[in-house]
């Protein structure tokens, strides 16, 4: 995609809107099978949900890793086959596990012995075991993303493992293990440090053959050949399939926020506010997260748009400057491109190297695609942005804005029904 493509999908849909090239989509997975050849790949839906990119990855071949009923009726709804879901994560319900016994998901992860008390009661003949251990090492990440140290709440101890292991293998539904190090994983050691944690728990169990590996690599430049030199010979030398859950490598970089310049403040620091904030991109916020953030040509520049904004979807009426900015030079001002909300931590980029904006210039912030939408909130009433999928050059409306009834409409049905 283009950068007046963006410009015209700004033109044409308003902002905060997120735009997500499935092209780019589309070669990340391409990548991802290149290194991981024969590996069972797992799309973690929790980073972009967005239904028309499940449907894309339904129809790639990928399976679903879900975690939340949500996630399972979505991955269902997408089409991806239930023998292809895997379902993780560390709180199953009575609920999730009648729902996801009842879809027939092909494997699930086991966090912890509660979750087993739970699926060993179920009815779920189609359903295979894998437990989830708790390595407890520094996968090397922000402390946020770093599920392998011996602190979080993920997984089980290798001993307790173990013995899980024992009850669960005794029902011949047992299918391997799985460790998810963290996430934005970099260092080619924490692959190795993987390997090392579950070569005892193969021994034991030789029959097995499954494992999981996790997902967690790094955006943009994960070394994956190097974590593959440490998965593919395990993987081989014990006949195991090999399952992979990237969900940020395969979308963070194909997708960006765009957001408008609302205003222009000059003090300590050059402070640009934006449209979006903390409500549209929670992680610069919740992490320290770094987006790159560049400015789009203007829209007497771009492509014009095919056709005028759905009605249901309110294109903010902001001036457009006349001079095209890519021709104004870069200031040594530090900046910081904030959002429109009453909170300090309200910001998608801190002390970022920007030319000079005015009000109704546009920003596009990079590496959005992952973490994005998916952790966009209601806060402050803000309505959640529209989302956008683009695809050999045709963009098209995937999510519309939200409105203002979008906030108060489970409210008036609460008040109906009671
Ligand atoms: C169990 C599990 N698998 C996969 C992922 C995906 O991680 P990433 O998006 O960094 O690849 C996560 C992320 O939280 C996870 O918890």
């Amino acid at each position: 995609m283009t950068d007046d493509d963006l410009t015209a999908i700004a033109a044409r849909y308003g902002t905060p809107t997120y735009v997500y090239d499935l092209d780019g989509v589309e070669a990340q997975v391409t990548r991802l099978r290149a290194a991981f050849p024969g590996a069972d790949v797992h799309y973690a839906v929790k980073a972009n949900a967005n239904g028309a990119l499940l449907r894309f990855l339904a129809s790639l071949g990928l399976g679903a890793e879900a975690l939340t009923t949500g996630e399972l009726e979505r991955a269902v709804r997408a089409g991806f086959p239930p023998e292809r879901i895997l379902l993780g994560g560390p709180g199953h319900t009575p609920a999730l596990v009648k729902r996801a016994a009842e879809v027939g998901v092909g494997l699930v992860s086991l966090d912890g012995e509660g979750a087993w008390r739970i699926w060993r009661e179920a009815r779920a003949p189609d359903t295979r075991f894998l437990i989830r251990v708790n390595p407890g090492f520094d996968p090397r990440t922000h402390e946020h993303l770093a599920t392998a140290a011996p602190h979080a709440k993920f997984g089980i101890p290798r001993a307790k493992a173990m013995a899980l292991a024992e009850e669960v293998a005794a029902t011949r539904r047992l299918a391997g293990f799985h460790v998810h190090a963290g996430s934005m994983i970099a260092e080619v050691e924490v692959a190795r440090l993987v390997v090392e944690a579950l070569s005892p728990l193969y021994d034991r169990f030789p029959d097995l053959d499954t494992v999981d590996v996790g997902g967690g690599f790094a955006v943009p430049d994960a070394p994956l050949e190097a974590f593959a030199e440490h998965f593919l010979p395990f993987a081989r030398a014990r006949g195991l399939r090999l399952v992979i859950e990237p969900g940020r490598f395969l979308v963070a970089d194909a997708g960006t926020l765009l957001t408008r310049v609302l205003h222009v403040k000059h003090g300590a620091l050059r402070h640009v506010i934006a449209d979006a904030g903390m409500a549209d991109l929670l992680r610069p916020a919740l992490y320290g997260a770094h987006h790159p953030v560049r400015v789009l040509p203007t829209e007497g520049a771009a492509t014009a748009p095919a056709a005028a904004p759905a009605a249901s979807v309110p294109t903010p009426a902001v001036p457009i400057p006349a001079t095209p900015t890519s021709a104004i030079p870069t200031t040594a001002v530090p900046t910081d491109v904030d959002g429109p909300l009453c909170e300090n931590a309200d910001r998608l980029a801190r002390h970022v190297d920007l030319p000079d904006v005015a009000p109704g210039d546009l920003l596009a912030v990079g590496r959005a695609g992952a973490y994005g939408f998916a952790m966009a909130s209601n806060y402050a009433s803000s309505l959640r942005p529209a989302e956008v999928v683009s695809r050999k050059g045709e963009a098209r409306l995937a999510r519309r804005r939200e409105t203002p009834e979008d906030l108060w409409r489970l409210e008036d049905e609460a008040q109906r029904s009671s």
